[in-house]
């Protein structure tokens, strides 16, 4: 998901120093977190809220990973019952300073500069909702540690046929020869349900063929389960929404172009209006909703830190509005407004930190956050709803996150809530769970959202009835 060179990774680490070296005390205004949602930013007067965080990472303790290892972004697919199947990323820092460490999200692997070992593992679990609890009771069936080769993210579905696939990104060379080759390969699992012991192995992969594009980094496509369609990941655009129909997953057809295509003006004006300073991008597969007329997915937005932190708002921006109010922020408007075209364009490499000794060099060079989308189940398959960014509120200071929540599953729990699987920091695999009235709720019309882009924000969403998420 993030390429960092080595030499970038130790500027980050030697701005930090300085900044270290020179910052004062904190700020009042370093010690807010990211402004919670709340019914304003709905499409419905419904105060949207998650029902849990759960942190399933410690579940691959003591299984003989590699020490130290990070295990995140973790896609998921329902198998049968409470059996769900789990395909994550696993890394190992070369330094043991920088390796992945229970109970720290400080051990991001691009500070280590992504030098390390990376590979895959997959894993069947057992999940509930006891009637105690709000968290998830995970249990590990079995697993498969895939430890010869770096497949990167994975998303898991299954096909027409309720088989299931992971559709991956492999990378082949190194940045900046880097390239990547899109392919699709079973997922066996067997279980032995008496006895709480499953297999699961990866079948061999076959290549998803698109010769249509420039971009040798093409990712990040969104397979619709239960068919053998794609959307294409438009970097930053997201729309318009370009579709592949491979035919089957057995001998996927050969692309040079896009099986269908539909545009809505309010992408291009998003893109106009924020360029990189915000773009959105594919993040989980997407499922059918109830009704069979549409499907749901997860977007990942990218945003310049200065959007939502004030410490690190570039100087041109503060130039143009030197009167900007400390404290963390939930929109972009302000670095839209007085930037342009240029400053647009340009994609923030540079180190930052809060100018707290806790926390420095914690935060990644840019922000991430997660949106929901619709879009027609008929031809053109238009896209119908967004919502507006949002982050699990886990609690603690801004200061106190990395800046990276990438989401990359989606599926049903039980007849009406939905789970969210995503990789915090690089370093953890969690699950948002949440209700379908809640998602509902946040998805707006897309000519709501074209007629307010400058309201476009992006908030910390709460746990129902608690003060944070994990509790
Ligand atoms: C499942 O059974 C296999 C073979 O008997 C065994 O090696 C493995 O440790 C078991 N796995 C779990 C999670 O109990
Ligand atoms: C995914 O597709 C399969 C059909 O292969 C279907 O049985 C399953 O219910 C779908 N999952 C969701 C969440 O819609
Ligand atoms: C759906 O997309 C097509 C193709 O871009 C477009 O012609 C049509 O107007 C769109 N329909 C709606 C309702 O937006
Ligand atoms: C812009 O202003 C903010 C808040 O006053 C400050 O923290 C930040 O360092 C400034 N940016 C630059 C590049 O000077
Ligand atoms: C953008 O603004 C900067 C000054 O902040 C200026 O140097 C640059 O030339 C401008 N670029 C364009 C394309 O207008």
């Amino acid at each position: 998901m993030i390429i960092i060179k080595p030499e970038i990774a130790l500027l980050l680490l030697f701005n930090s120093v300085i900044r270290s070296l020179s910052s004062s005390t904190g700020h009042a205004s370093e010690k807010y977190s990211h402004p919670l949602c709340n019914a304003n930013f709905n499409a419905d007067p419904v105060f949207p809220v998650a029902k849990s965080v759960t942190d399933v990472t410690q579940l691959f303790d003591g299984i003989g990973l590699p020490d130290g290892a990070c295990v995140f972004n973790p896609a998921v697919v329902h198998v049968a019952g409470r059996i769900y199947c789990l395909f994550a990323r696993v890394y190992q820092a070369t330094e043991p300073l920088r390796r992945c460490k229970p109970g720290y999200l400080d051990r991001s692997p691009f500070l280590d500069g992504w030098r390390g070992r990376s590979t895959n593992i997959l894993a069947v679990l057992r999940l509930r909702k006891r009637s105690d609890s709000r968290q998830l009771h995970a249990k590990l069936l079995g697993y498969s540690y895939l430890g010869q080769s770096n497949h990167e993210d994975g998303r898991l579905f299954k096909d027409m046929h309720g088989r299931v696939f992971v559709y991956m990104a492999l990378p082949l060379g190194t940045s900046p020869e880097r390239a990547v080759v899109n392919t699709v390969s079973r997922v066996l699992i067997r279980c032995i349900y008496a006895l709480n012991n499953c297999s699961v192995s990866l079948g061999h992969p076959r290549l998803l063929s698109y010769f249509g594009s420039e971009s040798v980094m093409d990712k990040n496509w969104v397979p619709w389960n239960g068919t053998a369609f794609m959307s294409y990941s438009r970097y930053g655009t997201l729309g318009p929404h370009s579709i592949f129909n491979w035919g089957s997953y057995d001998e996927p057809t050969f692309h040079t172009g896009f099986d269908a295509v539909a545009e809505d003006s309010v992408f291009p004006r998003f893109a106009a209006y924020y360029g990189k300073l915000m773009h959105l991008s594919g993040g989980s597969p997407a499922i059918l909703e109830e009704g069979g007329q549409s499907f749901l997915a997860i977007g990942h937005l990218k945003a310049h830190p200065g959007c939502f932190h004030p410490e690190v708002t570039p100087a041109w921006a503060n130039m143009s509005s030197p009167n900007l109010l400390p404290g963390v922020q939930n929109r972009c408007a302000h670095l839209a407004q007085s930037s342009n075209a240029s400053q647009k364009a340009e994609e923030l490499r540079e180190a930052f930190s809060f100018g707290d000794a806790a926390s420095i060099g914690v935060h990644y060079p840019l922000d991430y956050a997660f949106f929901f989308y619709r879009f027609s189940a008929s031809a053109p398959y238009n896209m119908t709803h967004i919502s507006y960014g949002f982050i699990p509120y886990i609690g603690g200071r801004a200061a106190d996150h990395t800046g990276i929540v990438f989401p990359i599953g989606l599926e049903r729990f039980g007849k009406s809530d939905y789970i969210i699987t995503y990789g915090d920091s690089d370093q953890a695999s969690k699950i948002l769970l949440m209700s379908s009235v809640h998602v509902n709720a946040m998805l707006w019309h897309l000519s709501k959202i074209a007629e307010r882009l400058d309201e476009y924000v992006v908030c910390a969403l709460p746990c129902h009835g608690v003060p944070d998420c994990m509790q």
